[in-house]
This record gives structure tokens, C-alpha cells and sequence, in this order.
């Protein structure tokens, strides 16, 4: 059953029209280091890995979600695409168990600003859809990461909240957050390059 497959089990690798795409696996951490420990990339998420082994731990932590993206051999992208349970009444829970996912997204600061962020968020709203067969994909952010809110604008993400002040960012500022969503049944749309 489509539902209950995992990133594991589907074919890889997937191309999009700039990116080749494949899971992520342990050494991709050191890789992605030198980029990925960036103060502009740390900014908004959420966790921070002083050292590279912190951030291996961290990497290793989350590896059956990730997912990469490569340009000539080179990681210039890490995402996550997470299946998660829907909220249920009690009896339902079985129904409900793995049928959406969270994807998210960072970008190697040296390619970001020609789209890229875009085709791979896009790729990563294609694999949840089309690969896990998830109802519903959420994606969420501090509302004021405007970069990445737009790019859940352009690939179709719909805007369903701004909770006031609901998340403590690492400066001490209370933020607020914001929620977009998606589900299979509505349409995706194309990507402008
Ligand atoms: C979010 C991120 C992936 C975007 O990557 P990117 O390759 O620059 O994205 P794109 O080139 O596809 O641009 C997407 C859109 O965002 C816009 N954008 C980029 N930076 C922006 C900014 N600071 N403010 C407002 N819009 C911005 C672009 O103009 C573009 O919109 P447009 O086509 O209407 O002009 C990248 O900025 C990133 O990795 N940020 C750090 C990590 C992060 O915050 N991840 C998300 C955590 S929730």
C-alpha cells in the first residue's frame, strides 16, 4: 500500500530539471558542513550545531527524512520530508497514522536567488505526494523568513495560519510562525523558470 511505503523504498535517484535528488545518508553531514554551519543558514532553523560533530549527531538523528539535492556531484541542497500522523478522534488513529508529511528545506548560500530553492521544495512536495502518497503536506516557518515562505508560495503551499508570537527564536525575540499546507487533491502549479 502506497501509504505505509518510505523514502527508502522508492526510485531513486529523481531529477528535476537543475537537481539530481537521492535520500540522504550519514556522510552527506561533513559534506554539507562548510555551508550548512553558515550563520544566514542557521538564522531560522532550528537547531544549531556548533561543531561538525554536533551537526553529524544532529544529521544522523533525523537520516530517515532526508532527502538531497545535487548539482555536478555537489550537495547544494538538504531537505526533509517527514511522514507524520494526521490528528484524529481516537478510533481513527489507525486510519490517520503516516497519511501526511512536513517537508522543509536549506540551500547552500553560494546557489541561492536563481530558483533553486523552489525546484527543490517543489521536488520535495512531488515525493511526499507522488512517492510516500501522503493525503496532506505541511510546511512551516517564522513568519518573518520571508525567502522561505515564498518559495511554499510557489510551489502551491496555501497560507492556513500566523500564530502570534508562538515560537522563542535563539536571539530571545518571541516570533510568530507561520503554517502552509497542500493537499494531493489540489492542483500544483507549474514551475516558472
Ligand atoms: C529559503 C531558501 C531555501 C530559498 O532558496 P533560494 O534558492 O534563494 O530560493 P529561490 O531562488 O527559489 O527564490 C524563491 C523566492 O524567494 C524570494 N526571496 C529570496 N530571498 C528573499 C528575501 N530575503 N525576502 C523576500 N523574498 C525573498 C525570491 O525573490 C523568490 O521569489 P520570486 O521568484 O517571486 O522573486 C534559502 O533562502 C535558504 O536556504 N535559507 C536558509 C535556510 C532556511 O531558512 N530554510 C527554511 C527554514 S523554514
Amino acid at each position: 500500500m502506497t501509504r505505509s511505503r518510505t523514502l527508502d523504498e522508492l526510485d531513486w535517484p529523481l531529477r528535476s530539471a537543475r537537481l539530481t535528488l537521492r535520500p540522504g545518508r550519514s556522510a552527506d553531514a561533513e559534506e554539507v558542513w562548510p555551508w550548512y554551519r553558515l550563520p544566514e543558514v542557521q538564522e531560522y532553523t532550528t537547531t544549531l550545531s556548533p561543531t561538525l560533530a554536533d551537526h553529524r549527531t544532529w544529521w544522523d538523528g533525523g537520516l530517515e527524512t532526508r532527502v538531497v539535492g545535487l548539482q555536478e556531484g555537489r550537495i547544494v541542497a538538504a531537505g526533509k520530508v517527514a511522514r507524520q500522523d494526521a490528528w484524529s478522534q481516537a478510533e481513527m488513529r489507525e486510519q490517520a497514522a503516516g497519511r501526511q508529511a512536513e517537508i522543509g528545506w536549506v540551500l547552500d548560500p553560494a546557489v541561492q536567488g536563481r530558483g533553486l530553492g523552489t525546484e527543490f521544495a517543489a521536488a520535495l512536495r512531488d515525493i511526499a505526494f507522488d512517492g510516500l502518497g501522503v493525503r496532506r503536506i505541511e510546511a512551516s516557518c517564522f513568519a518573518e523568513n520571508h525567502a522561505s515562505r515564498r518559495v511554499m508560495e510557489k510551489i502551491g503551499l496555501r497560507l492556513e495560519g500566523i500564530f502570534r508570537e508562538e515560537s522563542l527564536h535563539r536571539s530571545g525575540r518571541w516570533l510568530d510562525g507561520a503554517s502552509y499546507a497542500l493537499l494531493a487533491s489540489e492542483p500544483r502549479p507549474p514551475l516558472a523558470r
